[in-house]
């Protein structure tokens, strides 16, 4: 990481350090079984939506803090009602933020272009914290000749600012909950999305 700016480790860094407060309050909820109050109810008509259970299972809600949802492990997660039709706030917003700065390179709907991999496969492995350090930091294939860079965003407060929107719209395409849809219905924003919005946009 030494090739990385101080202004690029700054939010990298403070990401980093939300993770594991975020991880350290989880750690009571691990044995915790998925809520069916917080189950999602997936649209089963949608052809590209490609449900993986295993997925869909270690993706599930276990509780949800003021309109945002999480997963056993503690991190952010989506959560889809009414048939696949409607969005939590921050799957929608990450879908927006997707298509404002990703699918240039990653092509619509994270299905991935010639020149950047699907992320609706990538989020099939990567965990929560090689995301977010992937996003601030960027990545390098060193080993291709073919010279394809992610780029970093650490200093970008469009994308970091809206990392855990980016990373729970990924993980509901990864898990094939959701499919190549535009999100139409969704819950209302919460309060807290707009001091967080404020806070990080602002600071
Ligand atoms: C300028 C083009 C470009 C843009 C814009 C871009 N990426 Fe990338 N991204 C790439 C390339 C190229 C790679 C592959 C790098 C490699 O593997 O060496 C990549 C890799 C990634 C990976 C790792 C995938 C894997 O399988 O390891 C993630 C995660 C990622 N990008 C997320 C994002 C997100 C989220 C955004 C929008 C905020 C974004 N990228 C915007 C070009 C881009």
């Amino acid at each position: 990481m030494h090739y990385l700016s101080k202004s690029v480790m700054r939010p990298f860094l403070a990401a980093l350090a939300l993770a594991s407060i975020s991880m350290v309050a989880v750690h009571a909820e691990d044995a915790k079984p998925a809520d069916p109050a917080l189950a999602n109810s997936l649209n089963t008509a949608d052809k590209s939506a490609e449900p993986d259970d295993k997925l869909l299972k270690k993706d599930a809600a276990v509780k949800v803090e003021e309109g945002k949802y999480f997963d056993a492990e503690g991190h952010p997660t989506f959560h889809i009602t009414d048939a696949g039709k409607k969005f939590d706030w921050y799957t929608y917003s990450g879908y927006r933020r997707y298509h404002a700065e990703c699918h240039v390179c990653h092509g619509p709907d994270g299905m991935g272009s010639t020149y950047a991999p699907a992320l609706k496969d990538s989020l099939k492995h990567l965990s929560y914290e090689e995301f977010i350090g992937i996003l601030a930091g960027g990545k390098q294939d060193v080993s291709s000749s073919d010279q394809k860079v992610m780029p970093a965003f650490g200093d970008n407060k469009n994308v970091m600012c809206y990392s855990d929107d980016l990373y729970v719209y990924l993980k509901a395409r990864a898990s094939g909950a959701m499919g190549r849809v535009r999100p139409g219905d969704k819950e209302d924003k919460p309060e807290a999305a707009k001091k967080a919005e404020k806070e990080c946009m602002g600071g």
